[in-house]
């Protein structure tokens, strides 16, 4: 498993983030505790959880079956609803609570919300650092202009900075690359990524025209249909590219991810122990450049922005050193 830097913090991390939102909902404690057992074997250092999944279930699982393993582990939590200061200051206690450890490695915030107030959201995250139980801080599905204004704050009250953002990934959704990657880039910011797999369609778990399989998250899912008959035609070629090199879709899918410039860590959603072990053997697939830029053909979800097509070349250069 490929290490990586973490922003400009100093720690290295396994490429693989394992992501443990099916903890407890589509997943048993017990096939968690094998699923965690192959990922730190695989080399992994790095999970990603946060306090509402499974309404805290997640993290109540990990608590139990971390010890003797907690020490090998880069953790990630997040704020469980609100982005109040009292918020974050009480749902990091829950969250250690439930995890029966002193600290995490990276808390983040879920969800920016309107209205809200980022001066109160920095004092209260630097006041969850200056007490111990967060090492580092982030923010998840955080546009750009408003990660910067947070840092901005930070710098001048001498507080924590915000090192990563956590945002959807993928063959279909490309929306960071318009602003997020350049500036992750530029500013050394951690970014991990999620649903590289879109929630199994680009697995090739579902077929267009075909009836969704039975225990799939499809079945509850409403993106999943959606997406399905939207890009069904892009998964197909996606499944003979696959074949043609030997390997799952999933292998693809989740390479198309690492192969981007500014992404940090594609954070794996996992329900099962098999999945989880094909996800380890896939971080040894890479594509060229080329071999990327030919799936990404099959989709054609490349953001299209005005300004006679200069944006694409001046906006998103990931080489502007600025
Ligand atoms: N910050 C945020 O707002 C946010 C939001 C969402 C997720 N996340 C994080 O990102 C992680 C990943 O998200 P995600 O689970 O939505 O990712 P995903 O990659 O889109 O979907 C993972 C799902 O794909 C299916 N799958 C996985 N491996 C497979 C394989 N080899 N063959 C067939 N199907 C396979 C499984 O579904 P089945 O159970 O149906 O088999 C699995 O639950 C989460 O665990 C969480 O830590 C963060």
């Amino acid at each position: 498993m490929n290490q990586v830097p973490f922003a400009n913090t100093g720690v290295q991390l396994s490429q693989m983030c394992l992501g443990a939102m099916m903890f407890g909902s589509r997943c048993d404690e017990a096939e968690a505790d094998r699923i965690l057992g192959a990922a730190l074997d695989g080399g992994i250092n790095f999970i990603d959880t946060a306090a509402m999944y499974a309404n805290g279930g997640t993290e109540e699982i990990l608590g139990r079956i971390l010890p003797g393993r907690r020490e090998k582990l880069f953790i990630t939590t997040k704020v469980h609803a609100g982005v109040d200061g009292e918020t974050i200051r009480a749902s990091i206690d829950g969250s250690l609570k439930r995890m029966q450890t002193d600290h995490v490695e990276l808390y983040m915030i879920h969800w920016p919300q309107p209205q809200m107030d980022l001066h109160e959201i920095m004092h209260a995250l630097n006041d969850v650092v200056v007490a111990g139980k967060a090492r580092f801080v982030g923010f998840c599905n955080c546009p750009a202009w408003v990660f910067a204004r947070c840092n901005r704050i930070a710098e001048a009250n001498g507080w924590a900075p915000l090192v990563c953002n956590q945002v959807p990934y993928n063959l279909i959704e490309r929306g960071i690359e318009v602003e997020i990657l350049p500036q992750a880039l530029a500013e050394k910011i951690a970014i991990t990524t999620y649903r590289a797999l879109v929630i199994g369609l680009l697995a090739g778990k579902y077929t267009a025209g075909q009836p969704l399989p039975a225990n799939s998250r499809g079945e509850t899912d409403p993106r999943v249909p959606v997406w399905l008959s939207k890009y069904g035609d892009g998964i197909e070629r996606l499944k003979k590219f696959a074949a043609g090199h030997g390997v799952p879709p999933a292998h693809v899918a989740t390479a198309w991810v690492c192969a981007r410039p500014g992404v940090t860590a594609p954070i794996v959603g996992v329900s099962t122990l098999a999945q989880t072990l094909a996800a380890i053997e896939g971080f040894s697939f890479e594509l060229s450049r080329a071999q990327a830029d030919e799936l990404a053909s099959f989709f054609d979800t490349e953001v299209k922005e005005e300004a006679g097509g200069k944006f694409p070349e001046l906006r998103r250069a990931l080489d502007l050193g600025v």
